[in-house]
Protein backbone atom coordinates (compact mmCIF):
# COMPACT_ATOMS: atom_id res chain seq x y z
CA UNK A 1 0.00 0.00 0.00
CA UNK A 2 1.39 3.38 -1.14
CA UNK A 3 0.91 6.42 0.61
CA UNK A 4 -1.74 8.08 -1.88
CA UNK A 5 -3.23 4.18 -2.29
CA UNK A 6 -6.00 4.82 -5.23
CA UNK A 7 -6.01 8.49 -4.32
CA UNK A 8 -7.18 10.35 -8.00
CA UNK A 9 -4.65 13.41 -8.46
CA UNK A 10 -4.31 16.19 -10.90
CA UNK A 11 -0.37 17.85 -11.59
CA UNK A 12 -0.75 20.84 -14.16
CA UNK A 13 2.46 21.54 -16.10
CA UNK A 14 3.25 17.83 -15.81
CA UNK A 15 5.60 18.00 -18.42
CA UNK A 16 9.19 18.55 -17.06
CA UNK A 17 10.53 19.69 -14.09
CA UNK A 18 9.20 19.71 -10.92
CA UNK A 19 5.58 18.85 -11.83
CA UNK A 20 6.95 15.18 -13.70
CA UNK A 21 8.80 14.39 -10.75
CA UNK A 22 5.66 15.44 -8.28
CA UNK A 23 3.71 13.33 -10.37
CA UNK A 24 6.09 10.30 -10.78
CA UNK A 25 6.51 10.56 -7.02
CA UNK A 26 2.04 10.21 -6.59
CA UNK A 27 2.05 7.54 -8.96
CA UNK A 28 5.07 5.17 -7.07
CA UNK A 29 3.17 5.91 -4.32
CA UNK A 30 -0.33 3.99 -5.57
CA UNK A 31 -1.86 7.29 -6.99
CA UNK A 32 -4.38 7.70 -10.07
CA UNK A 33 -2.20 10.90 -11.81
CA UNK A 34 -4.13 13.35 -13.89
CA UNK A 35 -1.57 15.06 -15.95
CA UNK A 36 -2.10 18.51 -17.04
CA UNK A 37 0.11 19.64 -19.32
CA UNK A 38 0.20 22.77 -22.26
CA UNK A 39 3.12 21.17 -24.32
CA UNK A 40 1.98 17.80 -26.23
CA UNK A 41 5.08 16.55 -26.64
CA UNK A 42 6.83 16.97 -23.16
CA UNK A 43 3.38 15.42 -21.99
CA UNK A 44 4.18 12.46 -23.71
CA UNK A 45 7.44 11.94 -22.38
CA UNK A 46 6.05 11.97 -18.89
CA UNK A 47 3.26 9.85 -19.79
CA UNK A 48 5.95 7.03 -21.37
CA UNK A 49 7.84 7.35 -17.95
CA UNK A 50 5.17 6.89 -15.70
CA UNK A 51 3.64 3.75 -18.08
CA UNK A 52 7.30 2.52 -17.77
CA UNK A 53 7.01 2.56 -13.86
CA UNK A 54 3.72 1.15 -14.27
CA UNK A 55 1.65 3.82 -12.79
CA UNK A 56 -1.85 4.94 -13.37
CA UNK A 57 -2.74 7.92 -15.07
CA UNK A 58 -4.22 10.09 -17.60
CA UNK A 59 -3.05 13.01 -20.07
CA UNK A 60 -4.65 16.12 -20.85
CA UNK A 61 -2.67 18.48 -22.95
CA UNK A 62 -4.28 21.97 -22.28
CA UNK A 63 -3.53 25.39 -21.52
CA UNK A 64 -4.35 25.95 -17.66
CA UNK A 65 -5.65 29.22 -19.23
CA UNK A 66 -8.52 28.29 -20.67
CA UNK A 67 -11.14 28.03 -18.62
CA UNK A 68 -13.27 25.58 -20.64
CA UNK A 69 -10.33 23.72 -21.82
CA UNK A 70 -9.54 23.10 -18.07
CA UNK A 71 -13.44 22.34 -16.84
CA UNK A 72 -13.85 19.66 -19.92
CA UNK A 73 -10.84 17.75 -18.16
CA UNK A 74 -12.44 18.22 -14.42
CA UNK A 75 -15.47 16.69 -15.75
CA UNK A 76 -13.64 14.27 -17.91
CA UNK A 77 -11.43 13.24 -15.39
CA UNK A 78 -14.63 12.90 -12.66
CA UNK A 79 -16.59 11.10 -15.15
CA UNK A 80 -13.79 8.31 -15.13
CA UNK A 81 -12.63 8.45 -11.48
CA UNK A 82 -16.21 9.73 -9.64
CA UNK A 83 -13.89 11.59 -7.57
CA UNK A 84 -10.57 14.03 -7.53
CA UNK A 85 -8.44 13.60 -3.70
CA UNK A 86 -5.68 16.17 -5.13
CA UNK A 87 -4.98 19.41 -6.55
CA UNK A 88 -1.45 20.05 -7.27
CA UNK A 89 -1.11 23.82 -8.66
CA UNK A 90 1.97 23.49 -10.34
CA UNK A 91 2.05 25.01 -13.89
CA UNK A 92 4.22 28.35 -14.07
CA UNK A 93 6.27 30.47 -16.22
CA UNK A 94 9.31 32.71 -15.45
CA UNK A 95 9.44 34.81 -18.49
CA UNK A 96 10.57 38.32 -16.91
CA UNK A 97 14.38 39.00 -16.63
CA UNK A 98 12.89 42.91 -17.24
CA UNK A 99 12.71 45.53 -14.30
CA UNK A 100 9.35 47.63 -13.67
CA UNK A 101 11.25 50.09 -16.08
CA UNK A 102 11.23 47.72 -19.08
CA UNK A 103 8.41 45.51 -18.89
CA UNK A 104 5.20 45.28 -20.24
CA UNK A 105 1.44 45.43 -19.25
CA UNK A 106 0.99 42.94 -21.89
CA UNK A 107 3.69 40.58 -20.22
CA UNK A 108 2.81 41.08 -16.58
CA UNK A 109 -0.81 40.05 -17.37
CA UNK A 110 0.81 37.21 -19.38
CA UNK A 111 2.42 35.96 -16.40
CA UNK A 112 -0.19 36.62 -13.44
CA UNK A 113 -2.73 34.40 -16.15
CA UNK A 114 -0.61 31.24 -15.94
CA UNK A 115 0.64 31.89 -12.40
CA UNK A 116 -2.41 32.90 -10.26
CA UNK A 117 -5.08 33.30 -11.94
CA UNK A 118 -5.11 29.48 -13.01
CA UNK A 119 -4.28 28.93 -9.96
CA UNK A 120 -7.82 30.42 -8.85
CA UNK A 121 -9.29 28.65 -11.73
CA UNK A 122 -8.29 25.06 -11.12
CA UNK A 123 -9.24 25.36 -7.45
CA UNK A 124 -12.61 26.33 -8.26
CA UNK A 125 -12.83 23.80 -10.69
CA UNK A 126 -12.15 21.35 -8.35
CA UNK A 127 -13.41 22.78 -5.27
CA UNK A 128 -17.26 21.44 -5.70
CA UNK A 129 -16.27 17.83 -6.09
CA UNK A 130 -14.14 17.93 -3.30
CA UNK A 131 -16.66 19.65 -1.03
CA UNK A 132 -19.29 16.81 -2.15
CA UNK A 133 -16.71 14.19 -0.78
CA UNK A 134 -16.12 16.37 2.24
CA UNK A 135 -12.34 15.85 1.74
CA UNK A 136 -9.52 17.16 -0.71
CA UNK A 137 -6.30 18.28 -0.34
CA UNK A 138 -4.78 21.52 -3.08
CA UNK A 139 -1.36 22.06 -2.87
CA UNK A 140 -0.13 24.69 -4.22
CA UNK A 141 3.47 25.47 -5.95
CA UNK A 142 5.02 28.88 -4.78
CA UNK A 143 8.46 30.16 -4.55
CA UNK A 144 11.17 31.47 -2.24
CA UNK A 145 10.34 34.49 -4.40
CA UNK A 146 7.05 34.87 -3.07
CA UNK A 147 8.40 36.80 -0.44
CA UNK A 148 12.15 37.48 -1.15
CA UNK A 149 13.54 39.02 -4.29
CA UNK A 150 16.78 39.02 -6.20
CA UNK A 151 15.50 42.05 -8.54
CA UNK A 152 13.75 41.29 -11.84
CA UNK A 153 10.95 39.38 -12.43
CA UNK A 154 8.61 41.10 -10.81
CA UNK A 155 5.65 39.58 -12.18
CA UNK A 156 6.72 36.49 -10.81
CA UNK A 157 7.24 37.24 -7.53
CA UNK A 158 4.20 39.07 -7.48
CA UNK A 159 2.05 36.03 -8.35
CA UNK A 160 3.89 33.43 -5.95
CA UNK A 161 3.31 35.83 -3.01
CA UNK A 162 -0.49 36.07 -3.90
CA UNK A 163 -0.10 32.60 -3.92
CA UNK A 164 0.76 32.42 -0.08
CA UNK A 165 -2.17 35.32 1.04
CA UNK A 166 -4.24 32.86 -1.07
CA UNK A 167 -3.27 29.44 0.50
CA UNK A 168 -4.26 30.93 3.92
CA UNK A 169 -7.92 32.19 2.37
CA UNK A 170 -8.53 29.64 0.69
CA UNK A 171 -7.91 27.14 4.11
CA UNK A 172 -9.79 29.11 6.13
CA UNK A 173 -12.48 28.73 3.49
CA UNK A 174 -12.24 24.54 3.02
CA UNK A 175 -11.62 23.76 6.08
CA UNK A 176 -15.14 23.30 6.77
CA UNK A 177 -15.32 20.61 4.35
CA UNK A 178 -12.42 18.81 5.06
CA UNK A 179 -10.05 20.35 2.44
CA UNK A 180 -6.71 21.38 3.42
CA UNK A 181 -5.17 23.79 1.22
CA UNK A 182 -1.31 23.89 1.70
CA UNK A 183 2.00 25.57 -0.31
CA UNK A 184 5.44 24.95 -0.85
CA UNK A 185 8.29 27.27 -1.99
CA UNK A 186 10.88 25.68 -3.11
CA UNK A 187 14.63 27.51 -3.32
CA UNK A 188 16.80 27.28 -6.68
CA UNK A 189 15.64 24.22 -8.19
CA UNK A 190 17.65 22.28 -10.87
CA UNK A 191 14.77 22.45 -13.77
CA UNK A 192 14.20 23.35 -17.44
CA UNK A 193 13.10 26.99 -15.79
CA UNK A 194 16.52 27.45 -14.21
CA UNK A 195 17.72 27.89 -18.27
CA UNK A 196 17.11 31.67 -18.75
CA UNK A 197 18.63 32.67 -21.97
CA UNK A 198 20.33 29.42 -22.56
CA UNK A 199 22.13 29.64 -19.78
CA UNK A 200 21.40 27.25 -16.34
CA UNK A 201 21.28 29.91 -13.71
CA UNK A 202 22.35 27.07 -11.05
CA UNK A 203 25.69 26.42 -12.98
CA UNK A 204 27.41 29.84 -13.41
CA UNK A 205 30.46 30.10 -11.97
CA UNK A 206 29.12 33.01 -9.93
CA UNK A 207 26.14 31.21 -8.36
CA UNK A 208 28.53 28.01 -7.70
CA UNK A 209 31.18 30.27 -6.05
CA UNK A 210 28.61 32.62 -3.62
CA UNK A 211 25.44 29.42 -3.41
CA UNK A 212 27.81 26.65 -2.62
CA UNK A 213 31.14 27.29 -2.21
CA UNK A 214 30.61 29.91 0.13
CA UNK A 215 27.70 28.10 1.14
CA UNK A 216 24.89 30.91 0.89
CA UNK A 217 22.37 27.62 0.41
CA UNK A 218 23.74 25.75 3.98
CA UNK A 219 22.97 22.54 2.56
CA UNK A 220 25.86 23.55 -0.57
CA UNK A 221 23.98 21.97 -3.28
CA UNK A 222 20.65 23.39 -5.46
CA UNK A 223 17.44 21.29 -5.35
CA UNK A 224 16.46 18.36 -7.43
CA UNK A 225 12.82 18.10 -8.26
CA UNK A 226 12.77 14.92 -6.58
CA UNK A 227 13.72 17.35 -3.19
CA UNK A 228 10.09 18.79 -3.77
CA UNK A 229 7.81 15.91 -4.67
CA UNK A 230 8.88 13.77 -1.76
CA UNK A 231 6.97 17.34 0.10
CA UNK A 232 3.90 17.05 -1.43
CA UNK A 233 3.06 13.38 -1.59
CA UNK A 234 3.46 14.48 2.25
CA UNK A 235 1.08 16.95 2.41
CA UNK A 236 -1.12 15.56 -0.17
CA UNK A 237 -0.90 12.07 2.09
CA UNK A 238 -2.75 11.30 5.80
CA UNK A 239 0.52 12.08 7.52
CA UNK A 240 -0.49 15.74 6.74
CA UNK A 241 -3.88 15.83 8.79
CA UNK A 242 -4.20 18.45 11.29
CA UNK A 243 -2.02 21.71 9.07
CA UNK A 244 -3.84 23.83 6.28
CA UNK A 245 -2.94 27.21 5.20
CA UNK A 246 0.97 26.92 5.96
CA UNK A 247 4.04 27.34 3.38
CA UNK A 248 6.56 24.40 3.27
CA UNK A 249 10.27 26.77 2.16
CA UNK A 250 12.44 23.74 0.66
CA UNK A 251 15.15 25.67 -0.16
CA UNK A 252 18.31 23.76 1.44
CA UNK A 253 18.35 26.79 4.29
CA UNK A 254 18.81 29.44 2.12
CA UNK A 255 15.98 31.82 3.63
CA UNK A 256 17.14 30.73 6.66
CA UNK A 257 20.74 33.06 6.35
CA UNK A 258 21.75 36.08 6.39
N1 LIG B 1 12.89 25.92 -11.00
C1 LIG B 1 12.99 26.64 -9.91
O1 LIG B 1 14.09 27.08 -9.51
C2 LIG B 1 11.76 26.98 -9.10
C3 LIG B 1 11.94 27.63 -7.88
C4 LIG B 1 10.83 27.96 -7.13
C5 LIG B 1 9.56 27.63 -7.58
N2 LIG B 1 9.42 27.00 -8.77
C6 LIG B 1 8.04 26.69 -9.19
O2 LIG B 1 7.92 25.31 -9.37
C7 LIG B 1 6.91 25.05 -10.37
C8 LIG B 1 7.50 24.16 -11.44
O3 LIG B 1 8.62 24.82 -12.01
P1 LIG B 1 9.70 24.08 -12.92
O4 LIG B 1 11.00 24.59 -12.49
O5 LIG B 1 9.42 22.63 -12.95
O6 LIG B 1 9.33 24.76 -14.32
P2 LIG B 1 9.40 24.20 -15.79
O7 LIG B 1 9.39 25.38 -16.68
O8 LIG B 1 10.54 23.24 -15.92
O9 LIG B 1 8.04 23.39 -15.92
C9 LIG B 1 6.80 24.06 -15.90
C10 LIG B 1 5.79 23.22 -16.68
O10 LIG B 1 4.55 23.93 -16.69
C11 LIG B 1 4.04 23.92 -18.01
N3 LIG B 1 3.18 25.08 -18.23
C12 LIG B 1 3.57 26.39 -18.22
N4 LIG B 1 2.54 27.17 -18.54
C13 LIG B 1 1.47 26.34 -18.72
C14 LIG B 1 0.10 26.56 -19.07
N5 LIG B 1 -0.35 27.80 -19.32
N6 LIG B 1 -0.72 25.50 -19.17
C15 LIG B 1 -0.25 24.24 -18.95
N7 LIG B 1 1.03 23.96 -18.65
C16 LIG B 1 1.89 25.02 -18.52
C17 LIG B 1 5.28 23.97 -18.90
O11 LIG B 1 5.01 23.58 -20.23
C18 LIG B 1 6.21 23.04 -18.14
O12 LIG B 1 6.01 21.69 -18.51
C19 LIG B 1 6.48 26.42 -10.88
O13 LIG B 1 5.31 26.83 -10.20
C20 LIG B 1 7.64 27.31 -10.50
O14 LIG B 1 7.26 28.65 -10.39
C21 LIG B 1 10.47 26.65 -9.53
Amino acid sequence: MGLLSGRVCIVTGAGQGLGRAIAMEMCAEGAVVALLERNPSTLAETAAELARQGGSFSEHALDVTDYAAYEAAVRNILDRHGRIDVLVNNAAINPSTKSILDDTLEEWRRTIAINLEAVYMGSKLVAPAMVSQGSGRIIHISSIQGFASSGLCGSYNAAKGAIIAYTKSMAVELAPHGILVNAVAPGFMVTPMSVVNGVDETETPDFIDWYVGKRKIPLGRSGMPEDVSGTVVFLASDYCRYMTGQLLVVDGGLMSTF
